[in-house]
């Protein structure tokens, strides 16, 4: 039984569960199951109608009764799923904790994965980054990076890169403008644009750090330095960067490169809303899948040789798919591709 296992039904994790439920035959998927931690009426509606798409509940065993009080009908408990599970997706804020409590001593899943807080969880990965990194049993626990941490590798390696692995890219500054929370959260939200603190000396905040982390693992050392701060919105996130390269570099080159990626998108929009709002009408339940939509009138190349711009990151998106990805690069790695190209149309050339 090729089963897979959800633990959390939050920003990631319900729509992934829903994903992979709707789509388990095209998957190669017999069973979905996911576990819900706390049983709670406003989220009644959510369980029951990822219940109904085919997915199975999970819930601790002292928390079963309250499930049922509230209609529900778990069918299994939490090790016990695990157990039953090929791939463990972790999309809680507490992966390495659980990681620790249940998934190392687990004897019957291929992999486990976690979400972009997790940090040392696993082997950093990102769809379309460093995929030849994966080594079959080896890599057990992999670590999705965030999606900030998305958009940035897909910038370096598609403008930075060519196409045989040689880096050109000196210096990559990049800034972080975070909407303050997601839609589907009430805590959290940022009532004016507030700065994160630079942590790291040699990268500024964690999304640079992961970003030289994920390179890493196919041999790069790169010079990144990231910052970030919070902006009062709940649309979608930005960046700025700049990538300062060892040559020179024109626009059309840069719009050829954007455009040969199928991961990245383009779009003349200028506000986070519109885009956000395109997502809503053309995306996968409102998700724009491809790793990063890029600015393309705010392009510009200072000096010959550094690229600068903004672009939006699609949050809950491209973690989505490289979650997918690794889930299907450990049930079926030859059919990988075949498989995933059923969310080919949440990848857009432009948005
Ligand atoms: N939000 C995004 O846009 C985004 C983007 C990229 C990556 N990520 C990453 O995805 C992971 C999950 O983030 P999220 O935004 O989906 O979180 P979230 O919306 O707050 O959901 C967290 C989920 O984890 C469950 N959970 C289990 N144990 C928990 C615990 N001890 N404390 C808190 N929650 C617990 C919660 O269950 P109950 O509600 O049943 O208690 C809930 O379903 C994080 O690693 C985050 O960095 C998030």
């Amino acid at each position: 039984m090729k089963v897979v296992h959800v633990v959390g039904t939050g920003t990631i994790g319900e729509p992934l569960i829903g994903l992979l439920a709707d789509h388990k035959a095209d998957f190669g998927i017999d069973e979905v199951t996911f576990h819900k931690r706390t049983p709670l009426v406003t989220e009644r509606g959510k369980v029951n109608d990822l219940v109904r798409r085919g997915a199975v509940l999970v819930v601790d065993e002292d928390k079963r009764t309250t499930f049922e009080e509230l209609g529900h009908a778990p069918k299994f408990e939490t090790r016990e799923a695990i157990e039953r599970a090929k791939v463990v997706i972790d999309c809680t804020p507490v992966g390495n904790e659980n990681k620790a409590e249940y998934y190392e001593s687990a004897l019957n899943p291929l992999g486990f994965l976690a979400q972009g807080s997790e940090y040392g969880f696993g082997k950093m990965y990102a769809r379309g980054i460093n995929d030849h990194a994966l080594v079959h049993g080896e890599d057990r626990f992999l670590h999705i990076v965030s999606c900030n941490t998305h958009n940035i590798a897909v910038l370096v390696k598609t403008l930075a890169m060519d196409d045989d692995g040689t880096n050109h890219l000196t210096d990559g500054r990049f800034i972080c403008i975070r909407r303050s929370n997601d839609i589907s959260q009430d805590s959290g939200f940022a009532p004016s644009p507030t700065v994160e603190k630079h942590k790291d000396g040699r990268f500024g905040t964690h999304h640079a750090r992961d970003a030289h982390e994920l390179f890493e693992t196919i041999g790069y050392d790169l010079n990144l330095f990231s910052s970030a701060l919070k902006l009062n919105s709940q649309y979608m996130h930005a960046l700025h960067f700049s990538l300062t390269l060892d040559r020179d570099i024109t626009l059309d080159e840069v719009r050829d490169r954007l455009t040969a990626n199928k991961r990245v998108a383009i779009t003349y929009k200028k506000s986070t809303n519109a885009v956000f709002s395109f997502g809503r009408d053309h995306g996968y339940f409102g998700r724009i899948l491809s790793q990063t939509v890029v600015a393309v009138d705010t392009l510009t190349v200072r000096n010959g040789n550094t690229l600068v711009g903004f672009c939006f990151t699609p949050q809950d998106g491209n973690p989505l798919l490289s979650s997918l990805a690794a889930t299907l690069w450990y049930l079926s790695p030859d059919e990988l591709d075949e498989r995933i190209n059923i969310l080919r149309p949440y990848l857009f050339a432009e948005v």
